[in-house]
């Protein structure tokens, strides 16, 4: 991890009605792709019961139960974004499989060993606690279930590092800015990033939150990082 303090989270409250949109235009829709890796791990079948942990606008629990066909509940601290989620779910007619909750990872709302599986897709670097929120995931996951989490990372390769840092710290603030109307977001994106653990430094804290087997799976030139582990 970066030296120095995490900047301060954003309220995405105040980008939840630009949000898809500026996921779309600015990852040029390879978010989605990255969110397609992730579920294809999920188990298959209507009597799984997934959690989606910071769910957001619900579109990896949209993608989880429309593909995997199981039962998915969301939960995050943004009523904003969860509204918005809750609109995608009732238009794609899912209400029946998936739920939105309030509620934050540090302190999920649910039973020990309740859920199949637990995921997150570009949540963790926005948990006030790290360690408390993927402790959570494990407690909340049955034995033998497996968590993953979707998050962005910074390339290795020099050249490709050089021309990707550029577009991210320099671009995307100011096109996330300008669609927005909230460029302090889109600074914070970039921020936030660099200073979070990615690799090897990530998978010691999923192992230290109690799982196994745990495997990191770099994605579009080490953009974004899939992280798998599993509850014994
Ligand atoms: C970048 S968005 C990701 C949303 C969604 N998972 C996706 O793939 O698009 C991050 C989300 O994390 C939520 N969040 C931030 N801190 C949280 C916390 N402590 N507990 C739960 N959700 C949190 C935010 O409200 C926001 O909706």
């Amino acid at each position: 991890m970066t030296n120095g303090p995490r900047p301060k989270p954003i309220p995405f409250d105040e980008i939840a009605h630009r949000y898809d949109l500026l996921n779309r235009l600015l990852s040029f829709g390879v978010d989605q792709l990255w969110r397609k890796k992730l579920v294809k791990n999920l188990p298959l079948g209507s009597e799984y019961h997934i959690l989606d942990v910071a769910t957001g606008t619900a579109d990896l629990a949209l993608m989880a139960a429309r593909r995997q066909g199981c039962r998915v509940t969301g939960c995050d601290v943004s009523e904003k974004m969860m509204a918005i989620g809750r609109q995608k779910i009732r238009h794609k007619n899912l209400d029946e499989r998936i739920t939105l909750l309030s509620g934050a990872a540090e302190n999920l709302p649910f039973e020990s060993n309740t859920f199949d599986a637990a995921m997150v897709a570009f949540g963790v670097r926005n948990f006030n606690n790290l360690i408390k929120g993927l402790s959570e995931m494990q407690r909340v996951v049955k034995p033998g279930g497996i968590i993953l989490v979707l998050e962005f990372s910074i390339p290795e390769n020099h050249i490709f590092k050089a021309l990707y840092l550029f577009y991210f710290l320099k671009l995307l603030p100011f096109l996330g800015g300008l669609i927005s109307g909230n460029r302090r977001a889109y600074e914070y994106l970039p921020e936030s990033v660099l200073k979070f653990p990615q690799g090897q430094e990530f998978l010691e804290l999923l192992q230290n939150a109690g799982f196994h087997q745990t495997t990191c799976e770099t994605l579009t030139l080490g953009i974004a990082s899939l992280y798998r582990g599993i509850k014994q």
